[in-house]
Parts: C-alpha cells; sequence; structure tokens
C-alpha cells in the first residue's frame, strides 16, 4: 500500500499505516521503505508509521545528479505536508538520519524528536570524502559488483547464516538502485555539512542507536555528540555493526516506542 506526493515534478511514494501520533522512518543508502517493514508492523499499533523512499530509493526516482542531504529533507516535507501532519518523531538510519538533521534545520518546529540509527551529525573527514571519490569512480565502472560487496560488509559474519532471508531482501532492495541515484547518493553525503549545532540547539529529545561494531560509524564518534544535546539518550548495541537495527530488531522496537511515547508526552522537560 504505497502512497505518493509531489514532489519537484517527481513522484515520492511512502507507506502510510497505522493511527495516532506520527514517527516517520528514514532507510539509509541502498535501502527503501520495505528495510522498515517489521518495525511498520509493530510501532502502527500504538502510533501512524510513515515509512519513505527517498529520492533514487525504492519507487521514488532520482532527481538530477546530486542528491543534497537538504533535498532529500525537502522531499519527506512534501510527504508530509501532502499527508497533513505537522509534528512527528523522525527516526533515521544512516544517510537517513543525515536526512534528518537536515530536516531539523529547516524545519525545527515541526520535530518532537529525533532518532539517530548507526548516523551521525559530523560532515565526512578529508580521508572519507577522498574514499568516496574512489567509490564514484568504482560505482561508474561497475556498480553491481559495488553494491555486493557493500551490503556484504554491512552485515555481521553469523547473520549470513542466522538469517540469510534477511540479508537477501537488503540485497533484492539495494540492486534496484540505478547507478546514477548511487553516484547522487554519495555526491550528496560527501557535501553534506557538520550539524553539530543541530544536536546543540535541540529542545526535543535525540536517541542515538549505536552498534558498537560499526565500521562506518564508529561508537566512540557518538559520546562528544550526545554531550552537545540538552536530551540525549543512547541504546549501544555490542555485537552488531552498521545494520544492527535490522538484524535485531525486536529490542530496537521497544526502545523506539519508548522513545517516542516520552517525546510525545514532553516526559523529558
Ligand atoms: C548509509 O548506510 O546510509 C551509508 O553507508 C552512510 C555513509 O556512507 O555515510
Amino acid at each position: 500500500m504505497v502512497h505518493s506526493a509531489e514532489f519537484k515534478k517527481i513522484k515520492v511514494h511512502y507507506s502510510d499505516t497505522g493511527k495516532g501520533r506520527v514517527i516517520v522512518l528514514l532507510h539509509g543508502f541502498l535501502g527503501s521503505h520495505k528495510i522498515w517493514n517489521e518495525y511498520i508492523k509493530k510501532l502502527s499499533k500504538k502510533f501512524r508509521v510513515i515509512a519513505i523512499d527517498l529520492p533514487g530509493h525504492g519507487e521514488t526516482p532520482s532527481i538530477g545528479y546530486y542528491h543534497s542531504m537538504e533535498m532529500l529533507a525537502q522531499s519527506v516535507k512534501a510527504v508530509l505536508d501532502n499527508i497533513g501532519v505537522r509534528r512527528y518523531v523522525i527516526v533515521g538510519h544512516s544517510m537517513g538520519g543525515y536526512t534528518a538533521l537536515a530536516f531539523a534545520e529547516l524545519y525545527p518546529e515541526n520535530i518532537s524528536g529525533i532518532c539517530l540509527i548507526h548516523s551521525t551529525a559530523y560532515a565526512d573527514s578529508e580521508e572519507k570524502k577522498k574514499e568516496r571519490e574512489r567509490v564514484i569512480k568504482l560505482v561508474k565502472k561497475q556498480h553491481e559488483q559495488f553494491v555486493a560487496e557493500m551490503i556484504n560488509s554491512l552485515f555481521s559474519p553469523e547473520s549470513f547464516s542466522k538469517i540469510p532471508e534477511e540479508v537477501e531482501k537488503v540485497k533484492r532492495i539495494a540492486a534496484s538502485i540505478s547507478k546514477q541515484s548511487i553516484i547522487s547518493s554519495l555526491e550528496g553525503m560527501k557535501e553534506r555539512k557538520s550539524r553539530e549545532l543541530i544536536l546543540k540547539f535541540a529542545e526535543y529529545p535525540v536517541l542515538f542507536i549505536v552498534g558498537k561494531k560499526d565500521t562506518i560509524i564508529h561508537y566512540e564518534t557518538i559520546y562528544p555528540q550526545m554531550g552537545l544535546c540538552k536530551y540525549p539518550s543512547v541504546v549501544m548495541m555490542e555485537n552488531y555493526g552498521h545494520m544492527g537495527f535490522y538484524e535485531s530488531p525486536k529490542d530496537t522496537i521497544i526502545e523506539l516506542e519508548l522513545f517516542a511515547t516520552r517525546c510525545f508526552r514532553k516526559q523529558f522537560e
């Protein structure tokens, strides 16, 4: 049951499930709203859950050759305005978290809380930017191989035998993304600015869900970011990396439920 909203001459697709206060789910690079299926099923028993295919992902086409985090945030706003909702908790995995922070900069009055899952407010380091350049060149030559290797590297080794269907599902979602969309996202992530100031001035709670074995977002970089926030909290996933939220959804969903309830009841002041 996927709906769509107009944005810059394309249709941004999303699912809309449940009733009540709104939780917005934003997938990461190479994902789609389907990555959240388990979350949607459980969270929609208590909340209205909007899960969006960001431009260039899932059923939403890409827009040009550069997907800035600001543009992704504007596409999210187009969906939420189309639905007619005004306040929400935004949950973003990795690139979805970068988008959530860009959203918070543009539309702070709409936010009741932000949850960053395996994500960060920091910009890319110079070293990371160089690595992105290298990856962009590789993708131009052989994007299928890049996608397969990237997805394999995200999961913990045990997941390949424990949850093989789930790993395959993520691979299928990633394989459907076009070369142009991959490059546009990499360019956008490379140029994204630091959003530490957004954390510093956030008048709402910020929850960090962190994978101790995450090789993309190192867990130690999260503590100083928590120190910036007025209302921070953290869930440390000891045995997981960048896909921990997907490999171990049960506990993460409970944490999100508690977090959203606290945000909406304003039980953090
Ligand atoms: C993601 O999972 O969204 C990306 O890998 C994040 C990144 O490359 O910075």
